[in-house]
């Protein structure tokens, strides 16, 4: 009778040792898929032609364009612009991209520097305003002493 009962016991005690481990399968299955596949940049015309207001056109840069205010704006323009403008500001940038951005060459003589001020500080689509990048407005007309530069190098 003894031995019976201990046997029993014995196999209460393995039953409750039976522990289901249900450890959650972390198989991390992180969707490397990466579709790079470059869409094709449209090359069609922006929508319309971004212009500045009238009154933008008469404010002076108060920045002469001297070798320390185009080398400001150079740094900076390295620094934030050429990513889409590419470094000759032709926006030659790698096929693929998805913005499209201006020619600055072609875009900035016709224009003042009020002008091009204006969209500095206003953007428009991706072209974002530079206070985004923490650029001031200060800075902006040292970035369009410099683009003047690129645009003068055709
Ligand atoms: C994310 C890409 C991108 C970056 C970064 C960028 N731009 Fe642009 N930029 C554009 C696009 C796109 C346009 C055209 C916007 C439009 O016409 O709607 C543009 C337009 C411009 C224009 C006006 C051209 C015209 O049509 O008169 C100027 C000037 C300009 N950018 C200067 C700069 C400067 C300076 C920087 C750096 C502070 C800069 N951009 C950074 C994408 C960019």
């Amino acid at each position: 009778m003894n031995t019976n009962k201990w046997i029993l016991s014995l196999a209460m005690l393995a039953g409750v040792s039976v522990m289901v481990a249900c450890g959650g399968s972390e198989t991390a299955e992180e969707t490397t898929s990466q579709t790079a596949e470059a869409a094709p940049v449209a090359e069609e015309p922006m929508a319309e032609a971004w212009v500045a207001p009238a009154e933008a056109k008469a404010v002076a840069n108060p920045f002469t364009a001297d070798a320390a205010s185009i080398e400001k704006g150079k740094g900076i323009f390295t620094q934030y612009c050429i990513s889409c403008h590419g470094e000759n500001g032709k926006a030659e940038v790698p096929a693929g991209m998805a913005v499209k951005a201006a020619n600055l060459v072609d875009k900035t003589p016709a224009q003042t520097d009020g002008e091009l001020h204006w969209k500095l500080l206003n953007g428009r689509g991706a072209m974002l305003k530079i206070s985004t990048y923490g650029i001031s407005d200060e800075d902006g007309w040292h970035l369009i002493n410099y683009v003047r530069t690129l645009a003068a190098q055709g």
